[in-house]
C-alpha cells in the first residue's frame, strides 16, 4: 500500500526528509547542528526509525555505526565521539571520560561509559519488517544486541530484582527531569568546570560531573555500582523500552536462526518486576534503590510502561485516564508535557521538567497503539504534527503555546515525524 499524506502534510514529510540530510554525516546522524556533534546513543536509535521511512539503506548504516562503540562488556555507550570534531566541542568529550584507559572500551574509537534507554532492537525489527530484506542485516546485529541486553542484564540489575538501574541521570535521556532531584542530594560534587557559576543549575552539574568522574575512576566496574555508587534509580521509561526491546529481540533472533527463548523469559521478568517495584496503583513512578522509596514526581516516564503488551487492563485504563486529566493532557494545548503540570516541581520552560517532546510523544504513542487506544494515539500524533507544522522541528516545545526551544533542526523530531507519517500506511 502506498503512503497517504493530507493536506500539508507532504511538506512536513519533506522538510523533515531535509533535516535528516542536512545532519547525515557520511555513517551516521548528529543529533542537532553545532550543539551536539557526536552519535547519540537512543537518538540513533529514533533516528534509525525516521532513516527507514526516508532512506532505508542508511537506516542500517545508522544503526550498525553505533555498534562500533560497543565495549567488550557489551555496553552500548551513550555517545560514541566523532574522531574528526575537537574535543572542545562537547563537554565533557573523550578527555574527561578517557573510555582509551578501560581494557573492555574499543580501540579506534571513543566513548561516554553509560547508557541509554535501549531501544536498539526494537528500532531493527521495524527496519527490518520495514524493508523486507532483513536477514543479511538481523544476522549482522543479532549478536551485538544480545550482548547489550546480556550486560544490562548482567551488571546493572543493581538491586537484583529484574530491573535496570540508572547509574546516572544521563542515563535516562531525561537528564534534568525531576525525578532526579532527590536522589542528587545524596551526591556530593566537587566543583566541576562545567558549572562556571554557583547558581542551581550549577550545582546540579556539578552532581552530574562528578557521578561520572566516581564511576570512571572505579572503571565502570558493576562491583563499584553495586556497592559505593550514590546514584541508582530504577526508571520506567528505561525499563520499559527495554522490555519492548526484549520483546523485539526474541523476534529478531528468530528471523536471525538464533533460540528466542532465553529472551522471552528476559521480558517476563522486566514486565513482573515493573509491576512489583515501580507501579503504585495510580501511575509508574521511579525508585531510588538507596532509600528503596518510589519518587513522587509524576512524569511523562509513567506512560512509557504502556509499551508492555501484557500491561494488566486496570492499569492501561488508570494511565490513560491520567494522561488525558488535567495534569498532563487536559491542561495542555500541545501534550504531552514533561511533568504533571499541577506538581509544584514543572516548569514550562526548562528542560525536562515541563516542554513537550517528539521522542516521549513517539514511545507514548506506540505504547498508546499496543493497547489499541486509538483516540490517545491520534491525540499524541496530532499534537505532534501541529508542534512542528507550528514551530519547526525544534528540541522541545512549550505545552501550553507550541513554541519551540532548544536546538533547530533537531534529528529524532524531525525522524519521528517521519514515523508517524509513514505509519499511516500500515494502519
Ligand atoms: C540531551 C538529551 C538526551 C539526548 C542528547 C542528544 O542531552 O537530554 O536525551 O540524547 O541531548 O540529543
Amino acid at each position: 500500500m502506498g503512503l497517504r499524506l493530507m493536506g500539508d502534510e507532504t511538506a512536513v514529510w519533506e522538510a523533515a526528509a531535509r533535516v535528516l540530510d542536512a545532519n547525515w554525516t557520511g555513517t551516521a546522524t548528529v543529533p542537532a547542528p553545532g550543539l551536539y556533534p557526536h552519535q547519540w546513543s537512543w537518538d540513533s536509535a529514533f533516528v534509525s526509525l525516521g532513516l527507514a521511512r526516508h532512506r532505508p539503506e542508511r537506516a542500517c548504516i545508522e544503526l550498525l555505526s553505533l555498534f562500533r562503540g560497543q565495549w567488550a562488556t557489551g555496553l552500548v555507550p551513550h555517545i560514541v565521539f566523532s574522531s574528526g570534531v575537537s574535543g572542545n566541542a562537547f563537554f565533557p568529550g573523550p578527555e574527561f571520560w578517557r573510555s582509551g584507559a578501560q581494557p573492555d572500551a574499543p580501540r579506534g574509537v571513543e566513548t561516554s561509559g553509560l547508557a541509554q534507554p535501549p531501544l536498539q532492537a526494537l528500532a531493527a525489527l521495524r527496519l527490518a519488517q520495514g524493508t523486507g530484506e532483513h536477514q543479511a542485516f538481523l544476522t549482522r546485529l543479532y549478536p551485538r544486541l544480545a550482548a547489550q541486553h546480556a550486560y544490562l542484564e548482567r551488571e546493572r540489575d543493581v538491586a537484583g530484582f529484574g530491573l535496570v538501574s540508572l547509574c546516572h541521570p544521563w542515563e535516562s535521556g531525561l537528564e534534568n527531569s525531576p525525578a532526579w532531584d532527590r536522589p542528587l542530594q545524596a551526591v556530593d560534587p566537587p566543583r566541576s568546570p562545567f558549572s562556571g557559576t554557583q547558581s542551581p543549575d550549577g550545582a546540579v552539574a556539578d552532581r552530574h560531573v562528578s557521578l561520572v568522574r566516581s564511576m570512571r575512576d572505579a572503571g565502570y566496574r558493576a562491583e563499584y555500582l553495586r556497592d559505593d555508587h550514590p546514584f541508582v534509580v530504577e526508571d520506567p521509561l528505561f525499563n520499559a523500552v527495554l522490555l519492548a526491546s526484549t520483546h523485539a529481540l526474541a523476534e529478531v533472533a528468530e528471523l536471525a536462526g538464533a533460540d528466542p527463548g532465553p529472551h522471552r523469559e528476559a521480558a517476563q521478568r522486566i514486565h513482573g518486576a515493573m509491576l512489583d517495584r515501580l507501579w503504585d496503583g495510580g501511575c509508574f513512578r521511579a525508585r531510588d534503590v538507596r532509600t528503596d522509596e518510589l519518587i513522587p514526581a509524576a512524569t511523562v516516564a509513567g506512560f512509557v510502561p504502556l509499551l508492555d503488551p501484557e500491561l494488566p487492563a486496570a492499569i492501561v485504563r488508570s494511565l490513560a485516564e491520567l494522561l488525558l486529566s488535567a495534569r498532563f493532557a487536559g491542561a495542555t494545548g500541545y501534550p504531552v508535557p514533561t511533568c504533571d503540570v499541577q506538581s509544584a516541581v514543572f516548569d514550562r520552560g526548562a528542560y525536562w521538567r515541563g516542554p513537550t517532546w517528539v521522542n516521549t510523544n513517539w514511545l507514548v504513542w506506540l505504547g498508546a497503539l499496543t493497547h489499541h487506544l486509538d483516540a490517545v494515539a491520534d491525540l499524541l500524533l496530532g499534537s505532534t504534527l501541529r508542534l512542528v507544522r507550528q514551530s519547526g522541528f525544534r528540541e522541545c516545545f512549550d505545552p501550553f503555546d507550541g513554541t519551540g526551544r532548544g536546538s533547530h533542526d533537531f534529528s529524532w523530531s524531525a525522524a519521528l515525524v517521519l514515523d508517524l507519517l509513514g505509519s499511516r500506511r500500515c494502519r
